[in-house]
């Protein structure tokens, strides 16, 4: 079957079912172009909560599906691939955090998005990486635990002089793995090109940037700037939509190893067959895991996002 046969099944699937199709920015094209919405993942939190329809399909990892679902209780929310996760949001538990907390007595714990409902549990606000800094600013605390993006915190912290962070040794194994040099390569093979950074990337990476933010504030910033050439340091996805999105432009992969698995495990067909319903995974969650693990989120849309 041709991509478009399966797309056209797939839209009408969606109709004669009532369900909503969310995916985050690193899917693909064939899936990004059947959604009915594409964005990072504060977006996507955000538009999970006004959605009308009845079924929700997540195309992302199992931390995006949790959030849809810790925000609409009373909907199926679906993980279109259940092999995708985020190890990054499972490199830390309770017990641990628990531990910190005692050696740090006072700090709030601040919790990038990228964690499981679990952990959400111990945050007192949540962030995403559009939100990090101005939550970390806005929050009354002036002692933060960041967890667990080290990358992140380091970047947040910087921003935030005037707080006291402690971080822990957490992050994106996909981003931390690009050193300097790469960068170092990357501009002088492309000395005109503006280099836009995702900040899960090591500060030596990020101190380098033009532009630091999420793969929304990526891809915005590309499109508005008067510039023709880029240097992309995300999932290299976000190189690829942007070609589609600005043809005469130039967009340039900081690296050929940006390259997330667990965010391209999900296909076309997966999709389908959540909307067949014999695919995907319904997200099952204890109302009480829930209502502790949802404060954290309503917190942050509280900040505005
Ligand atoms: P965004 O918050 O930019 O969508 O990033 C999510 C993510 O997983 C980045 O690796
Ligand atoms: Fe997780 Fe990194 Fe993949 Fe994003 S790119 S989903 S942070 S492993």
């Amino acid at each position: 079957m041709k991509v478009r046969q399966l797309q056209d099944k797939i839209l009408q699937l969606k109709r004669d079912t009532d369900t909503c199709i969310l995916a985050h920015s690193y899917m693909t094209e064939d899936i990004c172009e059947i959604a009915d919405f594409t964005g990072d993942s504060y977006a996507l939190a955000v538009k999970a909560k006004d959605t009308p329809n009845k079924n929700v399909v997540m195309c992302g990892v199992r931390f995006m599906a949790e959030m849809v679902k810790m925000l609409n209780p009373q909907k199926k929310v679906v993980l279109s691939n259940p092999s995708a996760g985020c190890p990054m949001a499972e490199q830390m538990d309770r017990a641990l955090i628990a531990k910190v907390r005692e050696e740090c007595p006072g700090y709030a714990v601040v919790a990038y998005v990228n964690t499981t409902a679990e952990l959400k549990t111990v945050a007192d606000v949540c962030v995403t990486s559009s939100s990090a800094v101005r939550i970390c600013r806005a929050i009354p605390a002036k002692n933060i635990l960041f967890i667990p993006d080290i990358n992140l915190g380091t970047y947040v912290k910087e921003q935030v002089p005037e707080k006291n962070f402690k971080l822990l040794q957490g992050g994106c194994p996909t981003h931390a793995k690009i050193g300097e040099e790469e960068v170092l390569a990357a501009k002088a093979a492309h000395p005109d090109a503006l280099f836009l950074v995702h900040p899960e990337c090591r500060p030596q990476v990020v101190k380098h940037a033009d532009y630091v933010g999420s793969t929304t504030g990526i891809m915005d910033f590309a499109a508005n700037s008067a510039a023709e050439e880029f240097i992309i340091g995300t999932e290299n996805s976000i190189v690829q939509h942007l070609q589609f999105a600005h043809p005469r432009k130039r967009f340039y992969a900081l690296s050929k190893d940006l390259v997330c698995n667990n965010m391209r495990a999900t296909t076309l067909s997966d999709v389908y067959h959540c909307l067949l319903g014999d695919g995907g995974e319904e997200i099952v969650m204890e109302e009480e895991l829930r209502l502790s693990a949802v404060k954290c989120i309503d917190e942050m849309i509280k900040y505005g996002g």
